[in-house]
């Protein structure tokens, strides 16, 4: 059920900057922070844009919420139906949120279904242990990178569309409108296989050092 949280009024009334938060592994989140930061300007809303997979950057030792940020925007990639770890890495080192509103945006090859459903909510449940504000939670349909190649066809629709998809979403976004899903009651099951290719992430990354 859709209820109000009067985030319009705080946004615009006392801080007016959007933090946009992203991982990206192959440049398909990357687009669709790119398209975010393109429609929230659009708008005049000022933005401030902070990339996860830039290994060298200062913000991945230090995560921080920017002055005069009003609303937080977390854009990435279906990882084993769960969020990749950098962004669990990120949210776990920032500050105390204090009811700051936040929309979480998850972008995968297989859409909102099982067993994807639950992409977001263990990044949601560590926000609110933080005192942020999850109110706004969505799926974004972009071309597989694993697995299954997505047509090429469908591949250059899903990326024609995607601005008309992400101004819904801001348009939803500035609305206040609460938009929440359902954690799936397989959740906790599949959030074991979630853990595993997060281990096993990190030793190809090693891999890769050493080579
Ligand atoms: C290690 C790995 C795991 C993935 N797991 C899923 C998944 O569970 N569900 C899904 O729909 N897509 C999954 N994908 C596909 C990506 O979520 C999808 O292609 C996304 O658009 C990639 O975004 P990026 O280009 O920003 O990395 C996975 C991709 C990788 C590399």
């Amino acid at each position: 059920m859709a209820e109000s949280t009067h985030f319009s009024d705080t946004f615009f009334k006392h801080k007016n900057k959007v933090q946009i938060v992203y991982f990206s592994g192959t440049g398909g989140a990357a687009r669709v922070a790119l398209s975010f930061e393109k429609i929230f300007t659009e708008k005049g809303i000022e933005v401030v844009k902070i990339p996860l997979d830039v290994q060298e950057a200062g913000y991945q030792q230090t995560p921080a919420i920017e002055n005069f940020v009003g609303l937080l925007v977390l854009i990435f990639p279906v990882h084993a139906f769960d969020a990749p770890a950098p962004v669990y890495e990120w949210i776990t080192g920032i500050p105390e949120g204090k009811g700051l509103p936040c929309a979480v945006i998850s972008v995968s090859g297989g859409g909102e279904r099982w067993p994807n459903t639950g992409c977001r909510a263990g990044c949601i449940e560590c926000l609110e242990n933080k005192g942020y504000n999850p109110f706004y939670e969505r799926m974004l349909v972009m071309p597989s990178n694993i697995f299954i190649a997505t047509k090429e066809q469908l591949a250059v629709q899903l990326l024609k569309i995607l601005p008309l998809k992400v101004e819904l979403s801001i348009d939803e976004i500035l609305s206040g409108v609460r938009i929440r899903s359902k954690k799936p009651l397989s959740a906790n099951i599949l959030a074991a296989f979630s853990k595993m290719e997060k281990r096993k992430a990190k030793e190809f990354g090693r891999d890769f050092e050493g080579a």
